[in-house]
Parts: structure tokens; sequence; C-alpha cells
């Protein structure tokens, strides 16, 4: 593999709990994501990132990590992650696991021993706790709401004291103004990298420092994670210690290992920052998860994207759908329509510099499932604002591996959120060798991404209003976000891929064509 992979690799998220079950207890497992290796590979992907598969009481389906080196029952073993590991090595995918150090799951022995000791120890030294105030005893310390909904703080079993949780009340804030957390958070890196990954997803990257003495947000506190809002929570400055300290630790391994951020802050130019050379490799750009399908909005993503991250040698790290978001198919219009589109975003993406990253099941065509019932539902976002924001589960159904069966070749018995009836005709045996299917169409455009390597990126004339092309200079690419079609004429080349038919040599409202150079 060539040196530097992360600057331009395809790398597909596995939500192991949702993506094969190999043990037939209705959730995913590293024996289902083992035996799907030879997908992944014919699907073209460089590396696979792992949500995480850690011992947990899966209060926010594991990122509330009770263990950091322990792999969680319902996921397997120790040994199941080596044998899926070697599995990928083996096929030439690297392993990207998920590192969640903002907080611990309130069931880890940190926490346990923390409620066990008295205020004021080193135990709760490692957390925010902050004393109960006698007289405002239900005022917490200060007016910040999770981005779960609900208070930022909940009051130890004593009543005593408050402690901080972003997110769940099970997912304590960890002090990273306390030198014992480092040293445990270096530990548990080297501890993957020596079992051989290739890297790690930061969850919360922009999370872990918090402004000095806690001050109050703006407006009523409450903010959400999805989006740009500043709060003295996000994007201080102090975060980007942490990394250089990482940094060389990851350097000190051999294979070109990486770190990639999932970190929100609220603009390009702050992102780039924790992608500077003696920092992360990667960050997430969510733009594009939050643009609508619009030429103007993609192409200012695009450009600022770009700009800030040529600046310090970066690759542009692009993405449209995770397990937090709405699957883009559904954000696009559903239907024949949001699939249209999501075939020519994808392809526009696949043209881009940078590196692209691809959701589960997105090479499905898969949608949002809307219609869950409520008492199947687990996100923590759904619970805690009393059903008033639906949360995550919707982009978690369990992926639909064939046409028949109890949960569609997921696994033997009934998955753990219901697929819908209709994922039957959209399971990877009902695509797999069908011309023009969604499956067979990213397995062709992530190949000729390959074979026609993007060097940089110099925009075309618009070929109509709501449409633009530009040369990556190994292909040429167009992408039509409009409902008319636009005239190719000032195009020439081989056609090389087009999402969907053209008519009479026009591209169709919502659609990407490539041409060769
Ligand atoms: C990140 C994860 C999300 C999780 C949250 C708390 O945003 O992607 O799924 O709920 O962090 O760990």
């Amino acid at each position: 593999m060539s040196d530097n992979w992360w600057r331009e690799a395809v790398i597909y998220q596995v939500y192991p709990r949702s993506f094969a079950d190999g043990n037939g207890d209705g959730m995913g497992d590293l024996e289902g994501v083992r035996s799907r290796i030879p997908y992944l590979a014919r699907l073209g992907v460089d590396a696979i990132w792992l949500s995480p598969f850690y011992a947990s009481p899966q209060h926010d389906a594991g990122y509330d990590v009770s263990d950091y080196r322990a792999v969680d029952e319902r996921f397997g073993t120790l040994e199941d992650f080596d044998a899926m590991m070697a599995a990928a090595h083996e096929a030439g995918i690297r392993i990207i696991v998920d590192l969640v150090p903002n907080h611990t799951s309130s069931e880890h022995e940190w926490f346990t021993a923390a409620l066990a000791a008295e205020p004021g120890s080193p135990e709760r030294a490692r957390y925010h706790f902050r004393d109960v105030d006698p007289g405002r005893p239900e005022a917490p310390p200060n007016n910040w709401q999770s981005i779960f909904g609900g208070p930022a703080w909940t009051k130890t079993p004593d009543g005593r004291q408050w402690y901080l949780h972003l997110f769940d009340s099970s997912q304590p804030d960890l002090n990273w103004d306390n030198p014992e957390v480092h040293a445990e958070f270096e530990s548990v890196l080297r501890f993957w990298l020596d079992r051989g990954v290739d890297g790690f997803r930061i969850d919360v990257a922009h999370g872990m420092v918090k402004a000095d003495g806690l001050p109050d947000t703006g407006g009523d506190g409450s903010i959400e994670m999805i989006g740009t809002t500043h709060a003295p929570f996000f994007d201080q400055d102090g975060v980007h210690e942490i990394y250089r300290r990482w940094r060389p630790i990851i350097e000190q391994y051999e294979g070109d290992r990486i770190f990639v951020a999932e970190a929100w802050t609220d603009s390009p130019e702050r992102r780039a920052l924790y992608l500077r050379p003696d920092e992360l490799h990667q960050a997430f750009n969510f733009d594009l998860v939050l643009a609508p399908f619009a030429a103007a909005d993609f192409r200012k993503a695009i450009d600022a994207e770009i700009a800030n991250n040529a600046g310090i040698g970066a690759p542009s790290t692009w993405v449209l759908s995770n397990h937090d978001v709405q699957r883009h198919v559904t954000r696009y219009g559903d239907g024949e329509t949001g699939l249209g589109r999501a075939r020519a975003a994808t392809q526009l993406l696949l043209a881009l510099p940078g590196v692209v990253y691809v959701y589960q099941g997105e090479e499905l065509g898969l949608n949002e499932v809307l219609d869950l019932p409520d008492e199947v539902r687990e996100d923590p976002t759904f619970h805690r604002t009393g059903g008033e924001q639906i949360g995550r589960d919707g982009c978690r159904v369990p992926l639909p591996w064939k046409t028949e069966g109890p949960s569609l070749g997921f696994g033997d018995k009934a998955p753990w959120l219901p697929q819908p009836q209709d994922w039957a005709g959209k399971s990877a045996q009902s695509q797999d060798g069908v011309q023009g299917s969604m499956l067979e169409f990213y397995r062709t455009a992530i190949a000729l991404r390959k074979s026609h390597k993007a060097t940089g990126l110099t925009w075309l004339e618009d070929p109509g209003e709501n449409a633009f092309a530009f040369d990556n200079g190994a292909l040429v690419c167009v992408t039509n976000f409009g409902q008319d079609p636009v005239s190719l004429d000032g195009y020439e080349g081989e056609v090389l891929l087009s999402s969907t038919d053209l008519q009479d040599g026009r591209l169709p409202g919502g659609a990407t064509v490539w041409f060769e150079k």
C-alpha cells in the first residue's frame, strides 16, 4: 500500500451492533464483521472505522465505555477482535477503532470509585464534581444542558455533589486537567496500537477541555451536537495540547497510523487547527452533512475545506452520513428522488481530492427508518427529551444482507431493531451483480476513483444554474443539483460513469457524470 494511504482513502464505517450478527443474538458483533470482510474487499474500501465494541452498559450504544481494554461480551472477545483484524489486514483493509476520551461510562471503575470516595478526593478529581449549594440545592453549578436533552448535571446518590455529563447521565465527563486522565488514555492508545490497529477515530474530539471556571453558556444553555454553536465546553484552545502529546505516540509505531477527529467547530478555519502537522491526520467535514442538495452550498463547503486544509497540508475528509445523522437518501427527499441525488452526491464526493467516508448501508441505498415504534427506540436523545426528539435509531437499523430470513441475513434471529419490509429488495443479495443497482454503482465508482486519482480541483464553467463542473486532474465531474437536464456540450471525453442515464446527451436533474480526460 502506498505511503500516506490516508490522504486518499475510502473508509467504511461499521456500526458493529447493526452490521452483521455472527452469534445469533440479534445484535451485530465482531465475528459478523470478520465474516463480511470479503464483501468489504469487493466494495473496494481501504479501511474500516469501527464504532465502539468495548465493554459498556450500552446506555449510548457503546459510547459509554466501562473498560477501554475489553470487548463487550455482546460483540465477542479480544480474540474475536484479533481474528477480525487479521482477516481485514489479509485483505489489505486497515482497521480504525473508536476512542471515547471525553467521558467514561458511569459503570467504569473510576466513576464507581469516585462515587464511593469523599468530595475533594483524588478519585473525584478525575471527573467534574461540584458541591451542591445549600442555599440553592436544586440549582446546578451552571446552565449547561446535556446534548441529549435535560440538564448536564446530576446529583450524586448522597445528594452532596453534582457531576457533569455533556451527554447522558451515564456518561460522566472526564477532567482533562488531571494528569492521571492523560496517562490513562496514552496507555489505552498504546494498548490498541500494540495490538495492531491502524488508527483511531476520536469521539467528541473538540469537547475534552472545558473553559476555566465552567462559565454559563449563552441563551438557555441548550446546545446541539450536530451544529456549529460556540460553547464553553467545545473547541477550547487547550484541547490541542492533548493532540500534541498523542501525535508522537502514534508516530512511534510503524505503518502510517492515523487519528481522525470528530470535531464540530464553528468554522472551517477552527476545524483546520486540529490538522496541524503535530496534531491529527483527518477531521470529518460535516458541512456536507448539513448542506441542502444545492450547487451553491456544496461548492461553498468544498472550497472552504480545500482552502483551509491546503494551508496546513491536510487532506479533505468528506462524509455524507454516519450513525448520528439522518441517512442522506432521506435527507435528499427519499424515494427515487432521494436515491438519485444520493448517487449523484456520492459520485461527486468520490471525485474530490481527499478522503471519503462511507457509512454502512449507504452502498445499499438504505433510507432512514422514520416509523420505528417508540418501545424499540434506544437512543438516549429520544428518552431524555420525552420523545420530542426522535433520536438516531432510524439510521442504525441492522443491514439487510439477504432477501429472506428472520433478519434478512443479518443473523439467525430477529434483529435488535426491526427492519422495514421493503428492505429485502435493498439487500446486498438482491443487488449483487445487478447492473445499475446502488451496490454495483458504489463498486464501480470506487474502482474508477482508484484508477483515476484526483490531484487537485479546478472549477470549470457551470453547465447550468444549479449545477457545477470541475476537473480533478484525472477526470471531469459534472453534477446537476437542479430539476431540469443541463447540456453537456462544453465537456469532451468519453463518459466514464454516469449516476443515471443521460437524456439525449444531457445530464438529468439530480445526477453526476464523469468524463475521461
Ligand atoms: C459522538 C458519537 C455519538 C455519541 C456521542 C457521545 O458524537 O458519534 O454517537 O452519542 O459522541 O459519545
